[in-house]
């Protein structure tokens, strides 16, 4: 994960890459550090520590001008978060400063085989990469050296580089990591992504795998790995990217959730002509030539992947599998005849759907990618995109891009059905519905003090409420760490149950007639142990008592209403125990390590 800034121009590098950087944080935030170069006397200067990119304002020298610097915000993997293992490393002579987004696999075989007797400060596989670059730089070129160092690198590297011999100049590579440059006419920046270039540059290059950059003050200067130059195309960016500002909203979290009747009206007005659905006929043709779809994601946007097989196989008959990518890319089922593959990404950069995307491509398989990023690496990569356009989602915690996701699936669905719904009209009534719940946020606030009392938590459901909370489980622990598991209802007695005791909490969500007396039994059984239970039910099948009762919607999509009180729950659970809400411990937004 990590994101990283450089800058070179004539504006302060320092302000840019900092205020960068704090714009990366979502990619880790757990240590951050930065190196500048004085503008007068030419020299370097290092600044870092565990903590957030606020810290740099604390420690850094703000009395020179600078006009060439390199940024780092981390998410550890290798060595625990402190000032040593934080970037920029350094080369042994102290040559060479680096900052490194990505997971070098053979970081101890290069140790051994290329660096036997160097002395290294830090526990990182990222320190290797300078003292590699600074060995070869003796016999070579800069230019080549860094190829060079390229060419022996497995795993995946997104870095900035800067070589104390050569003053005016930074030098970027890449592969499996995103990077690309911001352009302007007064500099070039470098980031990992867009987001960093706000305020700054309004067109960027994105780099392609494997590409070497020279960035100087005339420009920038694009290589492949063996020298020769590649060209690269270069973009303009999206205004939606301004949008990340809080507002009015303590939280972005908050306002996250706040924004999802606007969000899912956005997709309406995107992917509609009157009631008719205008979506990309090859993506529909795709659909329509596969005999199974394999729904491939992680986290949350897996569990948007539950609730659009419910909507691929109730809808349009399609047997559609759910599968975790990180267990897909290295236990791959057999698959049907003709699959289709669909990657669901918030950020579109989950290096686990990554690597499952290598594989089926290489297996010549098709593939479509639902994102909220469109200049996403999986977006790119894969046959189709479609985009989920929720807008920034800059909370950790991800809300308005998990019904975001569903509204586009069932979009989707929607197409191979039978059109038996007006389902603009379906989708515009769950965006009043959630207006409605979102007007009640306070009384919500009033039940997770009353209730929330535990360190840890039930969801249970069956159908697609089972589904809903597996997602409404996971917003829980993510920021409040109070330990909660999403259960399918009936299963509990098989095991599980045994964890119940005195005031537990117990979340139930009923939204099917078909089932809801199945799980009412099975809150008896909870309630009978001594649980404390909570329902959230829909209007047409609460029974008195349901402590929130929302309004009644087409029954599949039950999930795009039950799941707003559950991220209030999480949110306010979180606010009670004083928690950094938008940054949890020990997580990232941008997941883009296996
Ligand atoms: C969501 O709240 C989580 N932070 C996380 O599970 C996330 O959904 C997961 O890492 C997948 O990310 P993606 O959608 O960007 O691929």
């Amino acid at each position: 994960m990590c994101g990283i800034v450089g800058y070179l121009g004539v504006e302060d590098a320092r302000e840019i890459i900092i205020s960068g950087l704090k714009r990366l944080e979502y990619r880790g935030y757990d240590s951050a550090g930065i190196a500048l170069r004085k503008c007068d006397s030419g020299t370097f200067h290092i600044y870092k520590d565990k903590g957030r990119v606020a810290r740099l304002e604390e420690i850094a020298d703000f009395s020179f001008k600078t006009c060439l610097g390199i940024g780092h915000t981390r998410w550890a993997t290798h060595g625990v978060p402190n000032k040593v293992n934080s970037h920029p490393h350094q080369s042994e002579k102290s040559r060479f400063f680096i900052v490194h987004n990505g997971v070098i696999d053979n970081y101890k075989e290069l140790k051994s085989e290329i660096l036997n007797g160097n002395k290294f400060v830090s526990d990182t596989d990222s320190e290797v990469i300078a003292h590699i670059i600074e060995k070869y730089s003796d016999e070579m070129s800069v230019n080549e050296a860094i190829r060079k160092t390229m060419s022996l690198l497995e795993g995946s590297y997104a870095l900035a580089i800067i070589d104390t011999y050569n003053r005016d100049k930074i030098y970027a590579c890449k592969n499996k990591s995103p990077l690309l440059l911001g352009l302007s006419d007064k500099g070039t920046i470098i980031s990992s992504d867009v987001m960093a270039l706000v305020g700054y540059s309004t067109k960027y290059v994105p780099l392609k795998d494997k590409t070497f950059v020279e960035i100087t003050k005339k420009g920038y200067k694009t290589l492949d790995i063996i020298g020769k130059e590649v060209e690269h195309e270069v973009k303009v960016i999206d205004v939606d990217y301004f949008n990340i500002e809080k507002g009015e909203y303590s939280h972005f979290m908050l306002k996250e959730i706040s924004e999802q009747p606007s969000v899912i009206r956005t997709i309406i007005s995107k992917y509609f002509d009157k009631e008719e659905v205008t979506l990309n006929g090859d993506i529909s043709k795709a659909i329509k030539e596969s005999d199974r779809l394999y729904i491939i994601a992680a986290g949350t946007s897996m569990n948007a992947g539950f609730i659009g097989k419910e909507l691929f196989e109730k809808m349009a008959f399609i047997p559609t599998e759910v599968h975790i990518a990180s267990e897909f890319a290295y236990n791959m089922p057999l698959l049907s005849k003709k699959p289709l593959f669909i990657f669901i990404s918030q950020s579109g950069e989950t290096a686990d759907l990554r690597a499952v995307l290598v594989n089926i491509k290489a297996a010549g398989y098709r593939s479509l990618t639902i994102t909220n990023v469109k200049t996403s690496t999986l977006a790119r990569e894969a046959d189709h995109y479609v985009e989920i356009h929720a807008g920034p989602e800059i909370a950790v915690a991800s809300t308005k891009a998990y019904t975001a996701q569903i509204v586009v699936l069932a979009i989707l669905a929607y197409g191979q059905s039978d059109k038996h719904i007006n389902l603009r009209k379906e989708l515009s009534k769950v965006a009043i519905s959630i207006e409605n719940i979102i007007d009640k946020r306070e009384y919500i606030e009033a039940l997770v003090q009353e209730y929330l009392t535990k360190r840890n938590c039930f969801y249970i459901g069956r159908g697609i409420d089972y589904y809903a909370c597996l997602e409404s489980s996971l917003k829980l622990k993510e920021i409040s760490y109070i330990q909660t598991e999403g259960f399918a209802a009936g299963e509990l007695k098989h095991g599980t149950i045994a964890l119940i005791e005195e005031d537990t909490p117990v979340i139930a969500i009923i939204s099917q007639r078909s089932i809801g007396k199945n799980t009412r039994s099975n809150l008896n059984e909870v309630q009978s142990r001594g649980a404390k239970t909570l329902v959230i039910s829909t209007n047409s099948v609460h029974e008195h008592g349901d402590q929130i009762v929302l309004d009644d919607v087409y029954e599949l999509f039950s999930p795009l209403l039950t799941i707003i009180p559950a991220q209030f729950i999480a949110y306010y659970a979180a606010l009670q125990r004083g928690y950094d809400i938008d940054k949890p411990r020990n997580l990232a937004k941008s997941v883009t390590v296996e």
